[in-house]
C-alpha cells in the first residue's frame, strides 16, 4: 500500500491585497510543488481569488489544490445578502473548505453551525477541513473535554464513512497568529493527535457496533505558528501535515515547510 501524502494547507486570511501579488505567490508556490511529491498542498485564498488562480492549474499539478476558507451552508439562493454559497465555491475550483477556524468561532460561529457547514460541504463533494482547539491549558485537563466537544458536536449526525473524509486541524488559539509567542510543544501536539484519534475511534466504533465500516485512520492536522525552525519537531510529534497562516505568505518559508514534509 502507498504511503499516505502529507497535507499542507495555507490559510491566506484576509491577505494579499490584490489579485496580482496573489498570482505571484500561487505561481512561486506551483513552481516549488513541482519537486514536491509526498505533499498534497492546498491553497486557501480569499474566495475572490479562486477562480483566477485556479485557471493556473495544470494538469501536471497534480499535488496542488484550492480550497476556502468559509462559505455559506445554505443552497437557497435567496435572502442571503453578501454570503458566498458551497456551490459557488465549488465551482470556482475549491476542493476543501476550512470549518469552524478559531478567527471565525470568535466572530460567533458555533459548533452547530460548524456541524451544518460540515455536513452541507460534504454535499458539494469539498473536503472538510475542521479546525478544533482550545483558548488555553490548564492543570485539570479541561482543554480536553473542551476539543472532544468540539469534536463531537462537529461531526454529530455524520456516518463513519461520512466522517473518514473530513481532516481535522488541531490548532490551539493561544498559538495562532501573530499575537501567538510561539507554536504547541512537540509533546502536547503528540498528546492532541492520540487523543483525538480515540475521540473518533470512540464514536465510530459506536457507529460500527451498528453496522457502519470503521473509520480509516484520519488525518489530523497541527496548526499554530508552524515555521521552517519548529516543522520537523511538530511533524515528529504525529502529525500528517500541517495548517499554515502567515508562512504561507511568505514564498521561502513555505517552500521550506513543505520540502521537510515532503522527505518525512
Ligand atoms: P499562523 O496561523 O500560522 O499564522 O499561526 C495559523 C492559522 O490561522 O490557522
Amino acid at each position: 500500500m502507498s504511503k499516505k501524502k502529507k497535507m499542507l494547507v495555507a490559510n491566506w486570511k484576509m491577505n494579499p491585497g490584490s489579485l496580482e501579488k496573489a498570482r505571484e505567490i500561487f505561481l512561486a508556490v506551483r513552481r516549488a510543488g513541482a519537486k514536491v511529491r509526498n505533499v498534497e498542498t492546498v491553497i486557501c485564498p480569499p474566495a475572490i481569488f479562486l477562480q483566477p488562480l485556479g485557471r493556473l492549474l495544470r494538469p501536471e499539478d497534480g499535488n496542488l489544490s484550492l480550497g476556502a476558507q468559509n462559505a455559506f451552508y445554505d443552497a437557497g439562493r435567496t435572502n442571503h445578502t453578501g454570503e458566498i454559497s458551497m456551490e459557488m465555491i465549488r465551482d470556482a475550483g475549491a476542493e476543501y473548505l476550512i470549518i469552524g477556524h478559531s478567527e471565525r468561532r470568535k466572530k460567533g460561529e458555533s459548533d452547530e453551525t460548524v456541524n451544518i457547514k460540515l455536513r452541507a460541504a460534504l454535499e458539494f463533494s469539498l473536503t472538510p477541513i475542521l479546525c478544533v482547539g482550545e483558548e488555553a491549558r490548564d492543570g485539570e485537563g479541561l482543554y480536553l473535554s473542551f476539543v472532544k466537544n468540539q469534536i463531537e458536536k462537529g461531526l454529530q449526525g455524520l456516518s463513519a464513512r461520512e466522517a473518514a473524509k473530513v481532516v481535522i486541524a488541531y490548532e490551539p488559539v493561544f498559538a495562532i497568529g501573530k499575537r501567538a509567542d510561539e507554536a504547541a510543544k512537540p509533546d502536547d501536539v503528540t498528546e492532541m493527535v492520540i487523543f483525538t484519534r480515540r475521540v473518533l475511534s470512540d464514536l465510530y466504533t459506536r457507529a460500527q457496533k451498528k453496522g457502519e465500516n470503521s473509520l480509516n485512520t484520519p488525518t489530523v492536522l497541527y496548526g499554530g505558528s508552524v515555521a521552517p525552525p519548529n516543522a520537523a519537531a511538530l511533524l515528529a510529534a504525529g502529525v500528517g501535515g500541517f495548517l499554515v497562516g502567515r508562512e504561507s505568505l511568505r514564498m521561502e518559508e513555505f517552500a521550506e515547510i513543505q520540502a521537510i514534509l515532503d522527505v518525512s
